[in-house]
């Protein structure tokens, strides 16, 4: 097995594709980039090998990706800077000799900057380009919005018996991380991924009419769905004392549903893992513990 090194593992996504690989490849064949070792002591004490770095410092990446076959790049979380960081992760692997990238990318029907949330799109797009431009063999993960952002986005709904998004009649294919994860997992462990994109989703889309509908089922209570308009959502919000960078984040995403920027249901998370993915109704099930 060649040696694989996914960065991002402190956080979600990563932990489970590290996790889902030590179901399959010895930890011998796995390193993780990160930033603070001591996140990682639960993974040392399996054996995966911890290396220090920091996608702004390029020279960290070099040394850390020494000796790396495939590299799972996960996408940072600091916004603004996410091209720059990018760019250095690709550019250092190229560097250290590594063959293979996957990236974790999104889903999104347009790329020319009218999407709400095309502020998170730049580095995303940026990313894509530079890989396939790169000359390295790479795998594109064009990952679903994580189930585990509703909560997020709708708050306390079965206190408030509303959810109050800005999303219209949009519909969107989610996922959970942990399927993101154990997808990306097998994309590592496997063969024949080189030069393709996945769209990791279920296979069905859900609107926030469907969300509530199953919130009532599930729960027995009667929990509605009110679409403001961004600008109501936003003022309601900021009433509330919401901090602005929220509203913001919330706003976007909601009207990028609305706009149906997340409709890609598909059938490639599911051949990924073998079974099928956790349903939008398991899902709210497990996540509202009902
Ligand atoms: N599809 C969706 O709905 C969705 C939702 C949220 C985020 N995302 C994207 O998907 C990515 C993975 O999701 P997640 O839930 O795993 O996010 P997360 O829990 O926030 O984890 C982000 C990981 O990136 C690492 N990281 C951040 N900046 C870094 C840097 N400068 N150098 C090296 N490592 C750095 C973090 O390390 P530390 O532990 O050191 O901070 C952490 O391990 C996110 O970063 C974001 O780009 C997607």
């Amino acid at each position: 097995m060649s040696h694989i090194l996914v960065t991002g593992a402190t956080g979600g996504l990563g932990q489970a594709v590290v996790e889902n690989l030590l179901k399959t490849i010895s930890s011998s064949d796995i390193s993780v980039l990160v930033r603070d070792p001591a996140k990682a002591a639960n993974l040392q004490a399996q054996g995966v090998t911890i290396r220090q770095g920091d996608y702004n410092d390029y020279a960290s990446l070099v040394k850390a990706f020494a000796g790396v076959e495939k590299l799972f790049l996960v996408s940072g979380n600091d916004i603004p800077n996410r091209v720059p960081q990018h760019t250095n992760a690709i550019n250092a692997a190229k560097e250290a000799g590594v063959q293979h990238v996957v990236y974790t990318s999104f889903q999104r029907k347009t790329e020319d900057g009218s999407s709400a949330a095309a502020f998170v799109a730049e580095a995303h797009l940026a990313t894509e380009k530079l890989l396939q431009e790169s000359g390295l063999t790479y795998t594109i993960l064009r990952n679903a919005l994580y189930f585990e952002v509703l909560p997020l986005f709708m708050g306390p709904v079965l206190q408030t018996g509303t959810i109050y998004l800005p999303a219209g009649e949009g519909r969107s294919a989610y996922a959970s991380r942990a399927d993101l994860g154990a997808a990306g997992a097998a994309v590592l462990a496997g063969q024949g991924h080189a030069h393709k994109s996945y769209d990791l989703a279920t296979a069905q889309s859900y609107s926030f009419h469907d969300v509530a509908r199953l919130l009532s089922e599930l729960s027995g209570q009667e929990i509605r769905y009110v679409s403001p308009t961004a600008e109501e959502f936003g003022t309601a919000l900021a009433g509330a004392g919401v901090p602005a960078e929220a509203i913001h984040m919330t706003t976007g995403f909601s009207v990028a549903i609305g706009q149906g920027e997340f409709d890609f249901p598909s059938t490639d998370l599911e051949k990924l893992l073998g079974h099928a993915p956790l349903s939008l109704r398991e899902f709210l099930k497990e996540a509202y513990k009902l």
